[in-house]
């Protein structure tokens, strides 16, 4: 064993906070009576209906509340989207993603997955560390890979005539992407699966039952860390661990919260993106047609996909109380980004509600806004690009096999989770 080693040598079980800090706060569900002072992005209605609920918010109620979550707001205009984003002094990042738990204060400013959940100046150094990984050219060397795993999904597919898109494809590339990056083992794709469901969508479960989900993944991630340790490779786990923050190696627990990071961020954000992307092609058989015909257009198609359906929504903590565009916020609650309702904002985008393929001007914020703005945001475009490229190239025809069998997630990242596609 080397000295680098040592880092590593005691487990997640010894080195995890104790969740007792934490606070905790009664869960609410059930259906929402009104989304201007009950809202929650956890129920069924939001996953069938969110564009309209923002378009209706932004219209009536700009800044909409919820006692669910132990209290949180809900900006749907884009300047307020904005403005949140960019005001670190008074939103942490501390939590990003909205729940009844409330991690204690002196976590930040690191955070347990940074740099995501990290605040100014810590923020800035946590992430330009990784800025390497993730540039245009570190990531244009998996795109041929990608491109060979986009088509052996789809042989897999030969002599069918309906085929799942959400579940037999798009969600199938990011989880195969980041675990080659990573130099996980690429049939652990279902364990990616569970861990981030827990993460993003179990929020309303019980702390003992998440707390477990929680270190599963960070044993996992564990695990792995000691096999890079013990045989070196050349891929990002290893470039994370021999990574120097202030002349020395990261953290233990650094590094194993931005691994779950990474695993955790690109995984239902791209799926998302992919999926939608494909509904829109299979519902507007004009656009589909087009693109095939025109696929120089691919380039601002993408884009327009993913301002029309972007799929992310971040939260923050309210730093101190505050009055803020007429309400009165308290310390610790929460204020969601809805970053796909602010590019739905007809004061900042012409027919805000219309698909345009061939959009001019986008300047969408799908990939948020301020010092938080997506680092993978090379890596989804690649991954979203290849994923719609291949599909039409090998299927230009598809339709949607039952629009009433489409399902949406519910939680801060929205995209279809089933989409049966007739292809044959
Ligand atoms: C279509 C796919 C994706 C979308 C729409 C998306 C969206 C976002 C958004 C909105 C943020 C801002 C978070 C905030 O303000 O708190 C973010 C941050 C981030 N994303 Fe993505 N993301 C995508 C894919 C990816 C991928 C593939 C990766 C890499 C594996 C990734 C890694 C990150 C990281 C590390 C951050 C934190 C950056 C920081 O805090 O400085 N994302 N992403």
């Amino acid at each position: 064993m080397t000295s680098t080693d040592d880092r590593f040598a005691k487990d997640w079980e010894q080195l995890r906070r104790d969740p007792a800090l934490s606070i905790y706060n009664e869960i609410i569900t059930g259906p929402v009576s009104d989304w201007a002072t009950d809202f929650s992005h956890m129920e069924e209605e939001w996953s069938q209906r969110a564009p309209e609920i923002w378009d209706d918010l932004r219209q009536r109620c700009p800044v909409a509340h919820t006692e669910r979550f132990g209290g949180a707001w809900l900006p749907t205009r884009y300047e307020d989207v904005a403005e949140v984003a960019y005001d670190t002094d008074h939103f942490s990042s501390r939590a990003i993603i909205a729940s009844n738990f409330r991690p204690p204060k002196d976590i930040a400013p690191v955070g347990e997955v940074p740099p995501i959940s990290s605040d100014p100046p810590f923020h800035h150094d946590a992430r330009k560390l990784l800025l390497p990984a993730f540039t245009r050219t570190a990531i244009g060397k998996q795109e041929d890979a990608t491109r060979a795993f986009c088509n052996s999904l789809i042989d897999g597919f030969a002599g069918r005539d309906v085929v799942d898109a959400a579940a037999e494809y798009a969600q199938h590339i990011p989880m195969r992407v980041i675990a080659d990056m990573l130099g996980f083992p690429p049939e652990d794709g279902p364990r990616f699966a569970r861990f981030v469901e827990n993460a993003l969508e179990g929020i309303n479960r019980s702390p003992e039952e998440r707390i477990e989900s929680g270190s599963q993944l960070f044993n996992y991630l564990f695990e792995q860390v000691r096999d890079h340790v013990e045989n070196p490779r050349d891929d990002l786990t290893d470039f994370i661990i021999n990574a120097e923050l202030y002349g020395q190696k990261l953290e233990p627990i650094h590094v194993v919260g931005t691994m779950a990071l990474l695993l955790i961020a690109g995984i239902d954000t791209t799926w998302s993106a992919i999926g939608a992307s494909l509904w829109h092609l299979a519902r507007t058989p004009e656009d589909r047609r087009r693109l095939a015909a025109e696929p120089e257009l691919m380039s601002t198609a993408i884009e327009e996909f993913l301002r029309a359906y972007a799929p992310v929504t971040m939260a923050r903590l309210v730093k101190d109380d505050l009055t803020w565009r007429g309400v009165e916020m308290k310390a610790d609650d929460w204020v969601l980004l809805p970053f796909p309702a602010a590019n739905r904002d007809p004061e900042q985008f012409e027919r805000a509600d219309e698909v345009v393929i061939d959009r001019k001007v986008n300047r969408h914020a799908a990939f948020g806004l301020g010092i938080h703005r997506c680092l993978g945001s090379h890596l989804a475009r690649m991954e979203l690009r290849v994923a719609i490229e291949t599909w039409m190239q090998r299927i230009p025809e598809f339709t949607l096999e039952d629009p009433s069998a489409v399902a949406w997630s519910t939680g801060q990242i929205r995209g279809p989770r089933k989409l049966p596609l007739r292809i044959g």
